[in-house]
């Protein structure tokens, strides 16, 4: 696979900064080619500016539909020769339009343990149910929100007076830890999709 990644962000870009740290230290064989955002104001795009990457900013009230909205970020994606999509707090339902551009070639990182949660607020949903056991999840972006075949799990404890910030405070630390491993497995290739199963080689 083409180890030229893509990473979508909206705001403060802790899982980008941790993908640029793992490429830094050698941890990750893969090229941040381009950071877009749909916020100018993303925090995000500083840290891929103090990286020497570059970025661009596609708002969505430019655009008279989502289709349109889409149809811009693929073309800003295969502008720099993207082969691998990572979502990485980018808070857009994506269309058909860029699901279908990037077959099997989209990753998201969700702080719940997928199917559990979906959506926004993940960890206050967690704390809510009182659950004991979270997470977080690294899948492929299909066109159901975080619904994609699974490519990594982690579990975090949740303690009984915990607050959704507690929680998030918690499951960053294994997002970080997760999303470059994620990565690697993907763009190492030789896994294989079987219906909704990642299967890893
Ligand atoms: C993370 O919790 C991620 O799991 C979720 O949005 C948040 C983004 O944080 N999808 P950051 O912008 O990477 O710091």
């Amino acid at each position: 696979m083409n180890r030229r990644l893509g990473v979508l962000v909206s705001g403060r870009g802790s899982n980008l900064q941790a993908i640029l740290d793992a490429i830094g230290e050698g941890r990750l064989d893969a090229t941040v080619a381009v950071v877009i955002s749909n916020k100018a104001g993303a925090y995000g795009l500083e840290r891929a500016r103090a990286a020497g990457i570059a970025t661009a900013v596609l708002s969505h009230r430019d655009y008279a539909s989502r289709e349109d909205y889409d149809r811009a970020l693929v073309a800003a994606l295969r502008g720099r020769d993207v082969g691998l999509v990572c979502l990485a707090g980018f808070m857009r339902l994506l269309t058909p339009v860029f699901v279908d551009a990037f077959p099997n070639a989209i990753l998201n990182i969700h702080p719940s343990l997928l199917p559990a949660f979906p959506g926004l607020d993940a960890q206050r949903q967690a704390v809510e149910h009182g659950v004991r056991v979270s997470g977080v999840t690294v899948h492929f972006v299909n066109a159901e929100l975080d619904a994609g075949p699974i490519v990594l799990q982690a579990t975090v404890p949740v303690q009984p007076d915990d607050t959704p910030e507690a929680l998030a405070e918690r499951i960053l630390p294994e997002e970080h830890r997760l999303y470059p491993d994620a990565i690697r497995l993907v763009l190492d290739g030789g896994w294989r999709i079987d219906g909704r199963r990642f299967v890893p080689r």
